[in-house]
């Protein structure tokens, strides 16, 4: 079950009015196709282990577990502070969490319903009593600035959940994951890695910058996002009419609309805040889920449904009570 979350985003924010300095876009644009007003952007010096640290520093102040405590740390990103070793290493020596693994996930913006299916699974398996499952990315590293198409969407930040064994009332009741790696290039960063490494010529063709065919990508996403709910839901015998708050991975108001209408669920039952954080990849959902707890949007008892789509493809979702 789920005993701690957190989140924590840098301070720096990015309007639509600054993107306007910077582009050809317009806040109308924006906000009209994605829902987006602002989002946060990190400061150079700044890393993702830097969110990750403080979002589990919250997540396990109120779990009450100690660092020390932790068996397993995962982290979904595909934005870390560096190619190798993973950002998790880093979380478990800022933290001192020395007793727990630590590893990352790599799957996009579905990083973190992934890790967490992981997590879930493994802790079933009673392999590990204490994780620490963190969505985290700073894909402003990874944006170019001068591609009105991507950059106006994507921001940093991370959110933490921490897992400890189920009281079998409250816990994870189903999670469902998926991919089709058939369609890799709709979304994609293609340099960096063994079939395009680093090189002048990688730099200049801005081949270390996100990609995306934006309508197709939509497309796969109301689909498959739509597809994600229902087999978690059938997974825990549950119905949409059982749920009581929707937290989607944040990518387009639009999208996010369509998997509430395929549910039926109400405006009241939908968790949003893409209008000031934009999307944060692998960290939409645990931001979403720490806030919603914060405000009082997720109480105890209820039931969240969460959902996500991302590159790769991937996508995923999962039933959790609280
Ligand atoms: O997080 C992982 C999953 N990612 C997603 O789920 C993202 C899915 N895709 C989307 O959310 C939407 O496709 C976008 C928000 C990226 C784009 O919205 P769209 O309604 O699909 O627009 P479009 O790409 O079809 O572009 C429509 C027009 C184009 O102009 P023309 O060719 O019709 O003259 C674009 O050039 O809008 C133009 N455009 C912009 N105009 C102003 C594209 N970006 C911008 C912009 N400002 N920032």
């Amino acid at each position: 079950m789920i005993v701690g979350t957190g989140h924590s985003v840098p301070a720096r924010v990015l309007t639509n009015a600054d993107l306007e300095k910077i582009v050809d876009t317009s806040n109308e644009w924006i906000v009209e196709r994605t829902g987006i007003r602002e989002r946060h952007i990190k400061e150079p010096g700044e890393k993702t282990s830097d969110f990750c640290y403080n979002a589990a520093v919250e997540a396990l102040g109120e779990a009450g577990i100690a660092p020390q405590d932790l068996d397993l740390i995962i982290i979904g990103t595909v934005s870390g502070d560096m190619p190798t070793p993973s950002t998790a290493i880093f979380v478990q020596a800022r933290l001192g969490a020395l007793n727990a693994a630590a590893l990352d996930v790599s799957a996009a913006c579905s990083g973190f319903l992934y890790a967490l299916s992981l997590a879930d699974g493994l802790m079933a398996a009673g392999r590990y009593r204490r994780i620490l499952v963190i969505g985290a990315e700073c894909l402003s590293i990874m944006t170019n600035w001068e591609d009105r198409n991507t950059c106006v969407l994507f921001g940093d930040g991370a959110g933490a959940v921490v897992l400890a064994p189920s009281d079998g009332k409250h816990g994870v009741l189903s999670t469902y994951l998926g991919a089709d790696g058939r369609l890799a290039e709709l979304l994609w960063c293609p340099g960096g890695g063994s079939l395009f490494p680093a090189s002048h010529e990688t730099v200049d063709k801005k081949m270390h910058s996100l990609k995306m065919a934006g309508r197709e990508v939509f497309l796969h996403a109301v689909k498959a996002m739509g597809e994600s709910a229902e087999r978690a839901l059938a997974a825990a015998n549950l119905k949409a009419s059982d749920i009581d708050l929707l937290i989607t991975h944040q990518a387009n108001q639009r999208i996010i609309d369509a998997t509430a209408k395929r549910l039926n669920l109400p405006k009241e039952k939908v968790y949003v805040n893409i209008d000031r954080f934009g999307n944060t990849s692998s960290a939409s959902i645990p931001i979403a889920l720490n806030e919603a707890r914060r405000t009082g949007r997720l109480k105890p008892g209820m039931i969240c449904l969460l959902v996500t789509f991302g590159g790769g493809f991937t996508w995923g979702s999962a039933a959790v009570q609280f």
